[in-house]
């Protein structure tokens, strides 16, 4: 089955004219987390071998810029923004409420693939500081109580 796998999927890169040059590395990670959502260890390995680098290689790059990921999405996204304004409207709190209310840490997916949790570094909307991101939604001038009570909407008290 991986065998199988692998197979398809330098099929796929190939129709989506790849050509197995180390140069579109960043292309093909673009491609492959907009096509899979993340990019998986196996996706990883497929890429390195696919264009003939060591998968090591592709995590380091892939590291290097935020844009990727490395966990399964979740079915809910929540991005509590650090920039300066909401940092000084107590930004890291919310962080902390969402570590400790959903156990898991920034950049990882709840076990039940329920929600992920990303820290970023500005949403566009510095005035309604702090500000959180539950999928397509911004929930401003946020405090610990508040958020809490949006996690309970989402259905996770
Ligand atoms: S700093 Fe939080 S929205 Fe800009």
């Amino acid at each position: 089955m991986g065998n199988t796998e692998t197979i398809n999927t330098v099929d796929e890169f190939v129709a989506a004219d790849f050509t197995g040059n180390p140069e579109e590395l960043i292309p093909l990670l673009q491609y492959y987390q907009k096509t899979y959502g993340y990019i998986s260890p196996q996706g990883a390995e497929q890429i390195a071998l696919f264009l003939g680098i060591s998968p090591a290689r592709v995590f380091t790059v892939a590291s290097f810029f935020a844009q990727f990921r490395f966990n399964k999405p979740g079915e809910n996204h929540i991005r509590v923004c650090l920039g300066t304004a909401c940092h000084v409207q107590g930004g890291s709190e919310l962080s902390d409420e969402v570590q400790q209310h959903l156990h898991i840490h920034p950049g990882e997916t709840m076990p039940d693939g329920h929600f992920d949790f990303e820290e970023v570094a500005c949403l566009g909307c510095c005035a309604q500081a702090a500000v959180v991101q539950v999928n397509d939604k911004i929930y401003a001038k946020m405090s610990r109580s508040k958020l809490r009570k949006v996690l309970e909407a989402y259905g996770r008290a």
